[in-house]
């Protein structure tokens, strides 16, 4: 723990552990480890957050119901906080406010979110078979290549695909819905430009406007979709007003993409550079299970979450003001040594495996289960079809430059 009485300089540890530190994405664990080890957590010294480090102090974060998750509550001088802010505010005046379960606290997040997970899991538990086809179609474009780019030709083109066949977004409206989805990744980014920052705002209302016609169109002619699904639960009673479900198909849509693309293409990095692995998976495709939990507990794609406390608090001893984001680094406690047995080994038969890669508590990820899906017939079909793939000569990873984002630029490799 810091000695009070030699106080170091303060820190500007919400840049320093960020994705925006390039020795950070090169090798997050070598800054994350000692952080943990001497300062579980510590508050920043420069902006209003703290940085949780340790397992047990990030889970009872995430699961005290009296955090917020709502960004309103946070203190305006947070510049990560204020894009995203500006962001909503920008669209607020076409598109009505913000109302998704992502930032919604209480007795409104329950009341929403039981009617969204209602519908969206009894969709996504259906989809084995669509996700099955819509993998093999992938695989068949690709064949005949000697090499592709797996973050590109592949993981980041099956999520979408996946989202427009269970949410009802035709298939003409995809690649938009991709592009506008990828271009809203630097919400969290107060370094981002003022042109990424009008093509998040472009993509914004892309999507939005997408789902209000779907929903118009849907109200008028239902079919066989979520988005008809919870009109039909709307209308049968159930308490959701129109503004909630199009910013909840919006949250939906936006979570569902690039997250799932980087748990494929994480994946598959892990399991080129863990041939055993790869190897027990093909002998026994029941491991393709316990091998995504790892995959997830050791590359998680979201990499930090946060709570918004609405008075003075502490965790861990460590105190915090009203305001302050209480940043959860899930990249490093899901390395914890105090939780997880040699953390550092990628280990696909870890059992249990408590990661927290999805989050905890009231917010935790409600696409796990498509996700989980989408990772395991990915994965398990990509090696079975390619069992040579090997990563293209003189590669190396690199990661993206996008804070709470641990997903690979490119990842060559050849059949
Ligand atoms: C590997 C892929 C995914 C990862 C790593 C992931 C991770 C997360 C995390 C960390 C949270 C925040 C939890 C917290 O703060 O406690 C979250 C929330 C959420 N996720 Fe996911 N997610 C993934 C896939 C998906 C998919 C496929 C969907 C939907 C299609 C989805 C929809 C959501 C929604 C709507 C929330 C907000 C839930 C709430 O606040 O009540 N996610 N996810």
């Amino acid at each position: 723990m810091p000695d009070a009485s030699n106080p170091s300089p303060p820190r500007f540890l919400l840049f320093e552990y960020s994705e925006l530190n390039p020795n950070f994405r090169d090798n997050p664990h070598a800054l994350l480890d000692p952080q943990r080890a001497d300062r579980p957590v510590e508050h920043d010294g420069m902006l209003p957050a703290m940085l949780i480090t340790a397992y047990a102090a990030g889970r009872e974060t995430l699961r005290d119901p009296d955090l917020s998750r709502n960004f309103n509550n946070a203190a305006p001088n947070n510049p990560v906080i204020a894009n995203v802010r500006r962001l909503n505010a920008a669209v607020e005046a076409e598109f009505g406010r913000h109302d998704s379960i992502v930032i919604l606290d209480g007795e409104d997040h329950t009341r929403v979110r039981n009617i969204i997970a209602e519908a969206f899991l009894k969709r996504a538990a259906a989809m084995q078979a669509r996700v099955s086809e819509i993998v093999d179609a992938r695989l068949d474009a690709l064949s005949g290549r000697d090499s592709f780019d797996v973050v590109a030709d592949y993981a980041a083109q099956i999520p979408m695909r996946v989202l427009g066949a269970l949410m009802g977004c035709p298939d003409d409206s995809l690649d938009d819905l991709k592009r506008w989805t990828e271009a809203g990744q630097v919400a969290f980014d107060p370094t981002k430009s003022a042109e990424q920052e009008e093509l998040a705002l472009d993509g914004r209302r892309g999507i939005l406007g997408h789902f209000q016609t779907l929903m118009a169109a849907r109200r008028a002619d239902p079919q066989d979709d979520l988005v008809s699904d919870l009109l039909a639960a709307q209308a049968a009673g159930a308490p959701i007003d129109d503004n909630e479900i199009l910013h909840n198909l919006f949250a939906v849509l936006v979570a569902g993409h690039l997250t799932t693309s980087d748990l494929i293409a994480n994946g598959v990095s892990l399991l080129l550079d863990h041939p055993d692995a790869r190897d027990a998976i093909l002998a026994t495709p029941a491991l393709i299970q316990p091998a995504v939990e790892e995959i997830l507990r050791y590359e998680p794609p979201i990499s930090f979450t946060a709570r918004f406390p609405k008075a003075d608090g502490q965790v861990s001893r460590c105190p915090y003001h009203a305001g302050d984001a209480l940043v959860v680094s899930l990249i490093a406690t899901n390395r914890d040594p105090g939780r997880f047995d040699a953390p550092h080994a990628f280990d696909i038969n870890r059992r249990p495996n408590p990661h927290m890669a999805f989050g905890a508590g009231a917010h935790i990820c409600v696409g796990a289960p498509l996700a989980r899906l989408e990772g395991q017939i990915a994965l398990l079909k990509l090696f079975e079809r390619f069992p040579n793939l090997r990563r293209a000569g003189g590669t190396s990873s690199e990661w993206r430059a996008v804070p709470g984002v641990r997903g690979l630029v490119r990842l060559d490799v050849t059949v």
